[in-house]
């Protein structure tokens, strides 16, 4: 097989929010060179609370409008929830397009865990997938593993990043059903498995109820990103910020400011369904 052109298209980062940036925040480390288009959905967030075939036929549209829009050099989905559910529908449905995508780090925990005892903590979505399971019993059957659907732990990951705030006790709450004991062994992993919740791990951390491991991918997912950028796609054209698109009407003034602070100015541009 010969290999594939380099593009001179952005890398597309795209999460139902601003948990993506959570990636790009790596990215921009390993990839400083390269152009960035981020586009969260935000017009169907939480993810995690869709049923599984309207946000597959959801994601296949959009992407389809993406990928004519900005012709990516690469696509990474920085969302377990749209990962988990779609990534092999999309790349069925574009199978021209190269797709990072995002998923539980099972494997990885299953190998480092000394209790055995590891729960996975992601969005009631990510929970119930059928691919989430199989990378249990693929990797992990040796585990104890624990899945722990929150509801309301990446929103107030969004509430923090915008506010600079987040109630203590409710991500004690969200938590909690993560740490188990059995006898004299107790969970010593804990996979956030949503690309919302690396930025709320300090609170994590304050509010346990006993130091564990948090597993976060987003530097895995980057380093990804890293090598295929390096065979698919040519430094950026040309100089200024990186835009950022949301499929909802144009955010608020403190979206805006986050964004910037990563590097992105917000385009007003209507790539949303439910863009008015
Ligand atoms: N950031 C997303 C993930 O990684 C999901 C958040 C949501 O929309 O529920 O799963």
């Amino acid at each position: 097989m010969s290999a594939p052109a380099a593009s001179s298209g952005p890398i597309l980062f795209f999460d139902s929010g601003i948990g993506g940036l959570s990636v790009v925040k790596e990215a921009r480390i390993l990839l400083p060179e390269h152009a960035y288009v981020y586009v969260a959905d935000d017009a169907a967030f939480p993810y995690g609370a869709w049923e599984e075939e309207a946000l597959r036929a959801r994601l296949i549209e959009l992407f389809g409008r993406l990928i004519s829009r900005f012709s990516p050099a690469l696509i990474v989905i920085a969302c377990n929830t749209a990962s988990t559910l779609a990534i092999s529908d999309l790349r069925a449905a574009y199978p021209g397009q190269h797709f990072v995508g995002t998923v539980p780090a099972i494997k990885p925990a299953a190998e480092r865990t000394r209790s055995g005892l590891v729960s996975v903590l992601a969005t009631p979505g990510t929970v119930r997938r059928q691919y989430t399971r199989d990378l249990i019993a693929q990797y992990a059957a040796k585990c104890h593993v624990r899945l722990v659907g929150s509801e309301n732990l990446a929103r107030l990951a969004e509430q923090y990043m915008r506010e600079g705030f987040v109630d203590e006790e409710a991500v004690r709450a969200e938590i909690a059903p993560c740490f188990l004991e059995h006898g004299e062994r107790r969970t010593d992993i804990v996979v956030l498995a949503c690309t919302h919740y690396p930025f709320l791990v300090n609170r994590m951390r304050k509010t346990a109820p006993w130091p564990v491991d948090w597993i976060d991918t987003s530097e895995a997912i980057a380093r990804r990103a890293l090598t295929l950028a390096q065979e698919l796609s040519r430094p950026r054209p040309a100089e200024g910020p990186d835009i950022a698109l949301f499929t909802s009407r144009r955010p608020a003034a403190n979206l805006l400011r986050l964004f910037a602070g990563f590097g992105f100015r917000v385009a007003e541009e209507n790539i949303g369904q439910s863009y008015t």
